[in-house]
């Protein structure tokens, strides 16, 4: 039952650097054709260039809905309508929520929420012509928890997780799966700096890799053929609770 990528259209947001980066290559590397976008276009277009064909990058600002629309247009006369929608593209922000300025709170939710919703909202369409598909949102562990200090990333991705079950419920009937992923600390540009103290406390205690998310990714767009609406987590264990030094054998009471 599982569906193969040969030659399927995918549209990645954040395509530039980091995960999205990876995703691309993974994707072209299992048959797909890939509209990589971004609004880093020097890396964008360096991206698109390392691989052929296969590949065109276009800038995109996900906050954007005409932009969004030309994006989805070059993606169909290139290749034909759009298999899969994979949202990536993300910010972080950091203050607490008495100082973060309201600007910043708007934009972070504006980003990494909104424009989720606008992708669906407009490449949804596309998806049907294909017969077909699916979409993955990008979350975070700040998905399935707090965190001190990034409240508008917090509640952006768990927004994200409600408009993901709403969307896969609507769409179930059409033959479109829409999925999420909560990645943990992930070596790129995002946590330069920060990963190593971040992954400290994990079972698995290092940062992940894009290219585990990748491959997560992939088995959710190919052999998930029976899962929509869900959550899958890569975290090295992250949030699976805490080993407390002060619980430990002292006599059962
Ligand atoms: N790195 C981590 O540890 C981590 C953990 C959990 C979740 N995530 C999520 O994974 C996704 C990818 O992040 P990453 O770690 O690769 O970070 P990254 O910063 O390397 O990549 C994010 C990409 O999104 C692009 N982008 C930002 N704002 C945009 C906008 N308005 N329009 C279009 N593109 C925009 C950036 O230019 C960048 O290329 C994000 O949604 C992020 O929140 C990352």
């Amino acid at each position: 039952m599982a569906t193969s990528l040969n030659d399927q259209v995918v549209l990645v947001t954040g395509a530039a650097r980091g995960m999205g980066a990876e995703h691309v290559r993974g994707l072209v590397a299992r048959g797909a054709r890939v509209l990589a976008t971004d609004v880093l276009d020097d890396e964008g277009e360096a991206l698109a260039a390392s691989l052929g064909d296969r590949v065109t990058y276009t800038h995109l600002e996900v906050t954007d809905e005409s932009q969004w629309r030309g994006a989805l247009a070059l993606a169909e006369s290139r290749y034909g309508p759009v298999s899969h929608l994979v949202n990536n593209a993300g910010v972080v922000t950091f203050g607490s929520v008495e100082t973060m300025e309201p600007a910043v709170f708007r934009r972070t939710l504006d980003i990494n929420l909104t424009g989720c919703w606008l992708g669906m909202h407009v490449v949804i369409p596309s998806i049907k012509r294909a017969g077909g598909g699916s979409i993955v949102n990008i979350a975070s562990t700040a998905g399935l928890q707090g965190y001190a200090n990034l409240g508008a990333y917090v509640a952006s991705k768990w927004g994200l997780r409600g408009l993901t079950k709403t969307a896969a419920l609507e769409l179930g009937r059409d033959n479109i799966r829409v999925n999420l992923i909560h990645p943990g600390p992930i070596r790129t540009p995002m946590i330069a700096g920060l990963g190593d103290e971040l992954a400290a406390t994990q079972p698995i205690n290092r940062i992940g890799e894009p290219s585990e998310v990748t491959a997560m990714l992939l088995f959710l767009l190919t052999e998930a053929t029976y899962s929509t609406g869900h959550e899958f987590i890569i975290d090295g264990g992250a949030v699976i609770g805490q080993a407390l030094d002060v619980i430990k054998a002292q006599g059962d009471r």
